[in-house]
């Protein structure tokens, strides 16, 4: 098979940051997908419903007027955040979700939840209304190893938070390990998981042998190989619980090359040849749409794109290694291997 039309796929969890670089890594993302979902960490965090308003019409003008591309809006949790703005915003049609960041976990988590007492009610509104928390996976204990942030996560807060909150629809976010895979699982019809087209990639070792790869340290950290595994064969299984979503994550250069470098993978311009590739080495390319194009509406009670994308099978194509931003280039993740399906409609 050298040629695969799918349902045109949606980016479950993508970073488009603002300003030059928003205007600069949009292009990338709307090139190939028709939705995604935006992250809300932002300085200052996309927190109230206005502020979430404002920030779509900011991205509607980074999209170049060829493509067909919707953002999806998301609220950062915080332990303020007012009930009845949240679910005004979602009724108003400007939020799909709200993001839920243990403080201190990740990139601009400082105002995210400490103490999960204090978002209760926010909870219990969300699970009233139907509306999905997407959840970054990972305690932030000084004494859990950063390799057994999410195992210990799903223990002891997202297993607690769901029998507490019956009716409450989560996404695990960019699960990373096979605990995560088997709790995705055991989840039911309210339960997703997004896995990243890096976790499909890298293991720990891409990160830590031969040197320091900053461009390959994300959060949650990549773990062993088993846990790889683990993670191709749910993305490649069909099971519906299962989704693309990228954390295309941009950084400036300069700050992941740095002393103290920041977290992601900056995958939105090469996502899609290198999910062809890692499909078709798993011999699945039959769940490829499943995956990138389907599972994640299904999740979200949307429908499917009614528009198409082709990919062609051929010579190795060679992506660019950084894309230019006026501030500085931006590393674009390279898989370390050769890519042989491109996009061509
Ligand atoms: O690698 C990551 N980068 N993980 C996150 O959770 C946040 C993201 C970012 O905003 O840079
Ligand atoms: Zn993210």
């Amino acid at each position: 098979m050298d040629r695969l039309t799918l349902r045109r796929p949606d980016d479950w969890h993508l970073h488009l940051r603002d300003g030059e670089m928003l205007r600069a890594v949009t292009p990338e993302t709307a090139r190939h997908f028709g939705r995604a979902i935006i992250m809300p960490n932002l300085v200052p965090p996309v927190v109230r419903g206005a502020e979430a308003a404002a920030y779509r019409d900011r991205i509607l003008a980074a999209i170049p007027e060829s493509a067909d591309f919707k953002p999806l809006m998301t609220l950062y949790l915080t332990e303020d955040t007012d009930p009845a703005d949240l679910v005004a915003a979602h009724r108003d049609g400007i939020i799909t979700a709200v993001k839920l960041y243990p403080a201190g976990a990740t990139t601009n988590s400082a105002s995210g939840v400490r103490n999960f007492d204090k978002v209760r009610p926010v909870l219990e509104a969300m699970a009233e209304a139907g509306i999905p928390l997407c959840t970054h996976g990972e305690v932030v204990d000084s004494h859990v190893d950063i390799f057994d942030r999410e195992a210990v996560f799903i223990d002891t807060v997202l297993d607690p938070l769901r029998r507490n909150t019956p009716g409450l629809r989560v996404v695990m976010e960019h699960i990373t390990t096979s605990q995560g895979v088997d709790y995705a699982r055991s989840g039911g019809e309210d339960l997703g998981a997004t896995i990243t087209t890096h976790h499909l990639v890298i293991n720990r070792n891409a990160i830590l042998v031969g040197g320091i790869k900053p461009h390959y340290y994300c959060l949650p950290v990549a773990k062993r190989e088993e846990h790889r595994l683990a993670l191709r064969e749910a993305a490649t299984s069909g099971d519906a619980c299962f989704f693309l979503g990228t954390d295309s994550a941009p950084h400036l250069d300069h700050l992941k090359e740095n002393a103290c470098g920041c977290a992601g993978c900056f995958t939105a311009t090469n996502t899609m040849s290198i999910l062809a590739e890692v499909f078709e080495q798993d011999g699945a390319l039959d769940k490829l749409e499943g995956f990138a194009s389907l599972n994640g509406p299904r999740f979200y009670r949307l429908p499917p794109n009614e528009s198409q994308i082709v990919l062609e099978k051929g010579a190795p194509v060679d992506y660019p290694a950084h894309i230019d931003t006026v501030e500085g280039p931006v590393t674009v993740f390279d898989p370390m291997m050769p890519l042989h399906w491109r996009v061509v409609e």
